[in-house]
């Protein structure tokens, strides 16, 4: 085992992990299955949520404020679990906060999609900006220019899974109008892989599987980062799981519910700070700003 990857396992620093809101808790969870033993700071940004319908140069800038607040906190390693700060902010992140690691979601599930595709058709399911961004096409492209990729901007995906409508009429007919059409094509153009490049798509699996067909191979990116994670700088030898901090930008009452919903937790009483990143320093601001707009 190399050393490097036990200096990381045993490091009693905590993993920090940042979203948009909620969303990246799916990502949380299978961090915490993955890397048992690790402690998560996992930070919300519920102040400014959604990132999924926002320009290239906001996500950065909010992205790169939301890193500083975890390396403020000494984490060992930045996990983007929002796909859209994932999609447009990995570069910037990873520029920022060397030597610290960061993971996005994009590397990652393009890794997994190469391997569960089979006829080397990828169909990804984002958020507008994520697709706006053409990073998970661009990737994938650039590791195998005969694949064929096509983006879905599924916003409202995004408001049915925070709502608790995983199945049902409605999110049905959102997403028949999203992928139906796409999967009713010929079994020779119509996509085998599905990425799924949002936090909230997890979710929805079944409901899709529904739209698109059991046969159809779904890519959850946060669990695909988590395995990635694991190979990367495991072993993970210890069986407790570690703690969780968390910590949002606005609303705490209305995060911890949701937060249960998603972790699939009964506990109302889930310890959760909030800090006010509008008190960022005038000087801070001015540089985040610049470096976004790089
Ligand atoms: N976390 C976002 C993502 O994965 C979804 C929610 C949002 O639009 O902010 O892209």
């Amino acid at each position: 085992m190399p050393i490097a990857n036990r200096t990381f396992a045993s490091d009693p620093r905590p993993i920090g992990v940042f979203d948009s809101g909620v969303g990246g808790l799916t990502v949380l969870k299978a961090l915490r299955e993955y890397l048992p033993g690790q402690d998560f700071i996992y930070l919300g940004d519920t102040a400014r949520v959604p990132y999924g319908t926002k320009s290239a140069e906001t996500v950065r800038i909010y992205a790169l404020a939301l890193a500083q607040q975890l390396l403020d906190r000494d984490v060992k390693m930045i996990v983007i679990a929002c796909n859209t700060a994932s999609a447009h902010a990995t570069e910037m992140v990873t520029a920022m906060a060397a030597p610290v690691p960061v993971i996005g979601m994009v590397a990652p599930a393009v890794d997994a999609a190469l391997d569960t595709t089979r006829r080397g058709r990828v169909l990804v399911m984002a958020t507008q900006s994520t697709v706006l961004a053409q990073s998970y096409e661009r990737t994938l492209k650039m590791r195998n220019a005969a694949l064929q990729v096509r983006g879905v901007p599924c916003q409202l995906l995004v408001a049915l899974a925070e709502e608790g409508w995983l199945d049902g009429k409605v999110t049905e007919a959102a997403l028949e109008n999203y992928i139906g059409a796409i999967f009713r094509e010929p079994e020779n153009t119509k996509p085998d892989t599905i990425i799924l490049g949002c936090t909230h798509f997890p979710l929805l699996k079944d409901a899709i599987r529904k739209v698109a067909g059991e046969t159809v191979r779904l890519v959850d990116t946060g669990e695909a980062a988590a395995r990635f994670i694991a190979h990367r700088y495991g072993p993970f030898p210890e069986a407790r799981p570690g703690d969780v901090q968390f910590l949002v930008t606005d609303a705490v009452e209305r995060f911890r519910p949701l937060a249960c919903r998603f972790l699939g937790c009964d506990d109302d009483a889930l310890p959760v700070g909030q800090i006010d990143l509008t008190t960022a320093r005038p000087a801070e601001k001015r540089r985040l700003r610049k470096s976004a707009t790089k």
